[in-house]
């Protein structure tokens, strides 16, 4: 475990194979930059032989002069392979169904020609000077002695490095430690393993491979790929540094921006739960486990993994489960000071409001904190005075508002994909000339039904320096209560901001 273990990103080849995914040339070239800055080995750019637009994606990622190794995946067929060398990709990765199920069923090829076929690639690919990967595809489900058969053949011919690949995702760990511990004891160049997720176990499998020899992982950045996908790079990343105590090439403190570049590319959000970058990974709700975490951080997490590490935040959520201690810290942060007697009645309506199934944002806090102390807490700097939409199948999505900030009269407008962008895309705009604030997330809830239904929006901001306020509002008019719950966000935002400064 103790030397280093190299990573190899799958994020556009596998990755982009989830149904419903597509990436465009732009947006391929910023995920690549992007892991070259978190320090991914190698990068799988595509399947060149695919489409002339993945050869000229290849290409162009080819010649980005990043650090890491540009790989290119082919078959083993000729014109595979000559369509990645043309890409100036730096390894070429090839690979042939091995297993019995596939060989038979979809190459239709006797277990002899599939190795010859593989020996002729891995020598075409060396005669070019390039990285060799070899895969046997679907080698966990390949009779071990020509498995091994084959390895040593492509070994013999140059090939660099040899890929496991779990193609359908049915190992178990200890199924895999023993599998790839077999082939480490036959083979002499490095072993990397590729494990799908079908039964949600992809990581566990990666890193048992690591166990039993394998050097290199491959991943995908959220865990995305084929059916289940693949092994979620920030979980195989972070549990080789921080439970196998294994080092890596990786920058994790990009581990959560990279996470959030490629959930706003291919539109698949990692829910809350998700490890490591999902947005509950240190958020602390209970009293027991909000005390703690306040006293001394390691009391209730790992420790050994904090979110500065990756990037993140810790988030003291005020809830049901909540206790005093949260409940003073968010006040703290908001600068409202109050007696003990008022913190207890506070939480007292906040446990209220949350017993009746709402979930508790920021601004419900201060509210609540405003009509115990019998005051109103803090100045809204941004008033409203008007705000309209344009939408419609002729037309370009438009929002204008205007409002009051502080003792001036701002006017913006914007474009959007919809009535709701716009309109907090104009807000966004309005704010610009005093400070940066971007939504963080959004949700739309239908609280009644029918076509005249109030609708519940909940967002959150965050503005330059990371500090993220959550309101909500309803109306009967889904426009209206997004810029309503934005700007109640905003002056909350802009309060903390204030009070920051001041400190
Ligand atoms: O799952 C798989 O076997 C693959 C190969 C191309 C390595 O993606
Ligand atoms: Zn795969």
């Amino acid at each position: 475990m103790n030397k280093r273990k190299t990573i190899f990103d799958t994020t556009l080849r596998d990755g982009e194979q989830t149904p419903g995914v597509s990436l465009t040339n732009e947006q391929k070239l910023k995920i690549a930059r992007q892991l070259d800055k978190l320090g991914v080995d190698v990068l799988e750019a595509g399947f060149p032989i695919s489409s002339q637009g993945e050869k000229q994606n290849v290409r162009a990622i080819a010649s980005e002069g990043l650090t890491l190794d540009v790989c290119g995946l082919a078959r083993v067929l000729p014109k595979d392979l000559d369509a990645c060398i043309d890409c100036g990709v730096d390894m070429v990765h090839t690979f042939v169904s091995t297993s019995d199920i596939q060989r038979i069923h979809t190459i239709k090829k006797s277990r002899e020609e599939v190795v010859t076929m593989a020996v002729d690639a891995v020598e075409r690919i060396k005669e070019h000077g390039v990285k060799c990967m070899f895969s046997a595809m679907d080698a966990t489900r390949t009779d071990l002695d020509y498995l091994t058969e084959i390895f040593r053949a492509v070994e013999g011919a140059g090939c660099d490095i040899i890929n496991v690949p779990d193609t359908v995702g049915v190992m178990s760990p200890s199924r895999m430690y023993n599998l790839v511990n077999s082939i480490y004891k036959e083979v002499n160049i490095p072993i990397d393993v590729h494990c799908h997720n079908d039964f949600g176990i992809a990581v566990a499998n990666s890193l048992m491979a690591v166990e039993a020899g394998a050097s290199q992982v491959q991943c995908t950045v959220n865990g995305i790929g084929e059916r289940a996908g693949n092994a979620n790079l920030a979980q195989v990343v972070m549990s080789l540094h921080s439970i196998y105590g294994a080092k890596t090439n990786i920058n994790t403190e990009y581990l959560l921006e990279t996470s959030k570049m490629v959930e706003n590319f291919t539109g698949i959000r990692s829910p809350p739960n998700t490890p490591i970058v999902g947005d509950n990974a240190f958020a602390h709700e209970s009293g027991i486990h909000t005390h703690g975490v306040l006293e001394q951080s390691d009391t209730f997490e790992p420790g050994i993994m904090t979110p500065e590490m990756v990037g993140h935040k810790r988030r003291i959520v005020v809830g049901k489960h909540a206790g005093k201690h949260a409940v003073k810290k968010s006040l703290d942060d908001m600068g409202i000071e109050t007696t003990e007697e008022q913190l207890d009645e506070i939480l007292v309506r906040i446990k209220d409001i949350a017993n009746k199934g709402k979930r508790i944002c920021d601004a419900d806090l201060h509210a609540v904190a405003s009509a115990v102390l019998g005051r109103n807490l803090g100045q809204e700097t941004i008033i409203l005075k008007e705000f309209s939409v344009m939408t419609g199948n002729l037309t370009t999505p438009t929002a204008v508002v205007r409002a009051t900030v502080g003792d001036e009269e701002a006017v913006a407008s914007n474009f959007g994909v919809g009535p709701i962008d716009a309109a907090l895309k104009a807000v966004e705009e309005m704010m610009g000339g005093y400070t940066k604030i971007k939504v963080r997330d959004f949700s739309l809830e239908a609280i009644t039904g029918g076509s005249d239904a109030l609708a519940e929006v909940t967002i959150s901001v965050e503005d330059e320096d990371g500090r993220v306020v959550s309101a909500q509002s309803a109306s009967a008019d889904i426009a209206t209560a997004s810029v309503d719950a934005l700007i109640t966000a905003i002056n909350i935002l802009l309060e903390k901001k204030k009070l920051w400064t001041m400190q």
